[in-house]
């Protein structure tokens, strides 16, 4: 424990941090920590990724992170190895942050935290605070607790504790650094007191609570926002049939501070590695409760739809798709991330592939993912390649680049005038004084 200046801040405090499992989370938790002055170690069983962060190559793209990371091995305060046992000793906090990926049947995969438990107590030699950070059905802590207090080779004392992560991919850094709320769950006085001291410097609003409540915490975070998004592509459907506008309605609603503004961008569904896996991971869990979690069922079920439902869209445009020359824009599930997983494109490219269109395709920064995902799509260097001899362009994600588009020199390259869009970022008055055929989502059609 040492007092050091940081920024201009003062942070005292520093401690010995251990990380395993440098995912979006182990990464952003690990480089985060040190910034904050702390000694941060971290692994990983895979060899590979660690080889290559140590020479400086970031495994995932995220804004900021390859600066951090860089900074931290420089300043000596962050280091990575596969060494497991190192990074268990070394730390007087252990963060599991490895995958907790679903299984077939939607429950989670929890081998690999219970391999780390395992780990943990057969190397640990000195009080630890175990900190799983990965999202987890509720009494995983427990388990852990347990896995380690029937292993434990050494007899010394150690506490368990949820502070589940909140982070969003694409702001990682941003998340880590400037939480919402930092969530701690335990039975520990102790444990509460060395986790508090940690995350003092980043001023966040603390909650404290049992381990149990503070699991449920972030599962409910993510099914009420994935509810959030599927009520509004409802109300989408009915704006649809009704000649009302979806984003007029989210503003209208938005304003009341009891809803809030975010997460009301009607689209063509939520994807990526949470919600689609937490939502379902989280009616399973009611389920082994015995609840029949019919909210969360419908709003999986409503995603799904919307999915088809934008297919079917393009498919009437269209009439037949035989032979049609689809110019695509965007694959990753959202912006700012090279991450396809659960992506609505994966569902919409190929229904388009299985009745014959061809596909140009162009993203920012998911082609190199892409490649691995889809098979005989072409890949454009830019938004006016895939837009070249098109029947018909489609946005798929919103980066902020395809917003500012050449709408004149699109549309001479282009077949025929259409966008359909799945994400609403042009105004129908735009794409009607540039003379497109337009389709969004719950708005009327520019004809
Ligand atoms: C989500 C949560 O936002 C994080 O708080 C959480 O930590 C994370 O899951 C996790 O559990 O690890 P993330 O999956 O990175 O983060 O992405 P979001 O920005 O939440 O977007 C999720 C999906 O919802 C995207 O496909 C996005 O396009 C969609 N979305 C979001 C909409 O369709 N409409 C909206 O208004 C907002």
């Amino acid at each position: 424990i040492g007092v050091i200046f940081l920024n201009d801040v003062l942070f005292a405090y520093i401690m010995k941090i251990s990380v395993i499992g440098v995912g979006y989370v182990g990464l952003a938790t690990a480089a985060v920590l040190a910034e904050l002055g702390n000694d941060v170690i971290a692994a990983d069983i895979d060899k590979k990724k660690i080889d290559s962060l140590n020479s400086g190559i970031m495994p995932i793209f995220e804004p900021g992170l390859k600066e951090l990371v860089a900074r931290n091995i420089r300043e000596k305060r962050l280091r990575f190895t596969h060494d497991n046992k190192e990074v268990i000793r070394h730390g007087e906090i252990i963060f599991i942050c490895v995958g907790t990926p679903p299984k077939e049947n939607w429950e989670t995969e929890l081998k690999y935290v219970k391999n780390v438990a395992m780990e943990i107590a057969h190397n640990m030699d000195s009080y630890k605070v175990i900190v799983h950070k990965s999202t987890v059905p509720v009494e995983t802590g427990d388990n852990v607790r347990k896995v380690i207090h029937d292993n434990i080779k050494k007899s010394v004392d150690f506490d368990v504790v949820s502070n589940p992560e909140f982070l969003r991919e694409g702001s990682a850094i941003k998340d880590t650094l400037e939480p919402d709320r930092i969530v701690i769950g335990s039975g520990s006085q102790k444990a509460i007191g060395i986790m508090k001291k940690l995350y003092e410097p980043l001023k966040a609003p603390l909650i404290v609570t049992d381990m149990r409540s503070a699991e449920i915490i972030k599962h409910a975070s993510n099914a009420f926002l994935a509810t959030k998004i599927s009520f509004i592509n409802s109300v989408a459907r009915i704006c649809e049939m009704s000649g009302a506008d979806v984003e007029k309605i989210a503003e209208g609603m938005g304003h009341d501070r009891r809803i809030g503004k975010e997460f009301l961008n009607a689209g063509i569904g939520y994807g990526g590695s949470c919600f689609p896996k937490d939502s379902q991971a989280f009616i399973k869990i009611a389920e082994s409760y015995g609840y029949d979690y019919k909210l969360l069922k419908a709003t999986n079920e409503i995603n799904e739809e919307q999915k088809e439902h934008f297919f079917k869209k393009i498919k009437d445009a269209l009439n037949n798709l035989n032979g049609k020359q689809i110019g695509i824009l965007g694959m990753s599930f959202k912006p700012n991330t090279d991450d396809l997983r659960f992506a609505p494109s994966i569902y919409i490219i190929n229904e388009l592939q299985k009745e014959g269109a061809k596909i140009k395709a162009y993203d920012p920064e998911a082609m190199e993912k892409a490649k691995q995902v889809f098979n005989s799509i072409e890949y454009c260097k830019d938004p006016y390649e895939a837009s070249k001899d098109a029947d018909a362009l489609i946005i798929l994600t919103e980066w902020n680049e395809f917003r500012e588009l050449d709408m004149e020199k699109i549309k001479k390259l282009m077949k025929r005038s259409l966008i359909i869009d799945g994400r609403n970022i042009y105004s129908p008055e735009n794409m009607k004084k540039s003379g497109f055929h337009y389709i969004s989502i719950g708005r009327q059609d520019v004809v």
